[in-house]
């Protein structure tokens, strides 16, 4: 039996899953990989879940990266199929159909910053250091970073970082779009528990409906991604919730979602 190096746990309408593998600052391995995989097929199947906070166990790290050891004698059809399996947990976290925050309490290096940009929003804690550092290794991001990075900051940006292999500081990150805020990481985890909180308040269906539009339109030309949102728009009408919205504020009264 593999230790159980991911934690799923559930608060009311929000999933929080955790990264615990201390012995290697919370290193992604084949098995803990797997572990993420199964923990974000249990929160897809409870869609009465409203977000998902991902964070590492401990003060120093979120998660530093792909494991080296595990890496270091891999063949080329080995890394393929880590690098796969990688992209397959990654591209499931971004489909997930609720918000995803990244927590990050400490070092996102490497697979740890893939994936903090899977998730929909990335919080820093005020001790939070990003990087690419593959390059030193005498390879490249191999989890999505040279793509989602890239989307996320521009190619300039990205390629600073990946080629330099160069850490930042929350601050950093703050500044060049891949952290939303910077805050004390003892109120990391409760600023994330406020904003699904702003979220959850709102028509779930359109929220999930919004995350999908954004998501599928982000590589489609406008027009196309366009179409994604006008056929989307038109298909929230059918439902209650819809209905609810729109007689609430013409009613002057909070809306009561239920999420139908
Ligand atoms: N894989 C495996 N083990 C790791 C690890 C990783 N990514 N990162 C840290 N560890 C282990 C260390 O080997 C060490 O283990 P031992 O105690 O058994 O020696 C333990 O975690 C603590 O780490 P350090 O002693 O190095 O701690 P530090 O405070 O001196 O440094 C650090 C912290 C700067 C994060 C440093 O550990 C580091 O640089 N880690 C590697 C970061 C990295 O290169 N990440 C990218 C990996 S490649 C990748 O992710 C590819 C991809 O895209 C798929």
């Amino acid at each position: 039996m593999p230790d159980e190096s991911i934690r799923l746990t559930i608060e009311g309408t929000t999933a929080l899953i955790t990264v615990d593998r201390p012995k290697a600052l919370n290193a992604l391995n084949t098995a803990t990989l797997d572990q993420l995989e199964d923990a974000l097929t249990r929160v897809a199947a409870r869609p009465e879940l409203r977000g998902l906070i991902v964070t590492g166990a401990g003060e120093k790290a979120f998660v530093a990266g792909a494991d080296i050891a595990e890496m270091m004698n891999l063949t080329t059809e080995q890394a393929l199929a880590f690098g796969a399996r990688g992209h397959r947990v990654f591209d499931a976290l971004e489909r997930l159909p609720c918000p995803t925050l990244a927590a990050v309490n400490g070092f996102a290096l490497g697979g740890g910053c893939e994936l903090a940009l899977a998730c929909d929003l990335i919080y820093a804690a005020e001790n939070a250091r990003f990087g690419l550092p593959e390059v030193s290794l005498g390879v490249i991001p191999g989890f999505g970073g040279t793509q989602r990075l890239t989307r996320l900051v521009g190619r300039a940006r990205a390629k600073e970082l990946i080629f330099t292999g160069d850490m930042i500081d929350a601050a950093r990150a703050k500044q060049i779009g891949l952290a939303l805020e910077v805050v004390p990481a003892a109120q990391l985890l409760d600023h994330c528990r406020a904003v699904i909180a702003r979220i959850t308040k709102k028509g779930p269906l359109a929220v999930a409906r919004a995350k999908r539009v954004i998501v599928d339109g982000a590589d489609r030309p406008l027009a196309e991604a366009n179409e994604l949102e006008r056929d989307a728009f038109a298909g929230l009408f059918p439902s209650a919730d819809r209905r609810e919205g729109m007689s609430a504020f013409l009613e002057k009264r909070p809306a009561a979602f239920r999420g139908v």
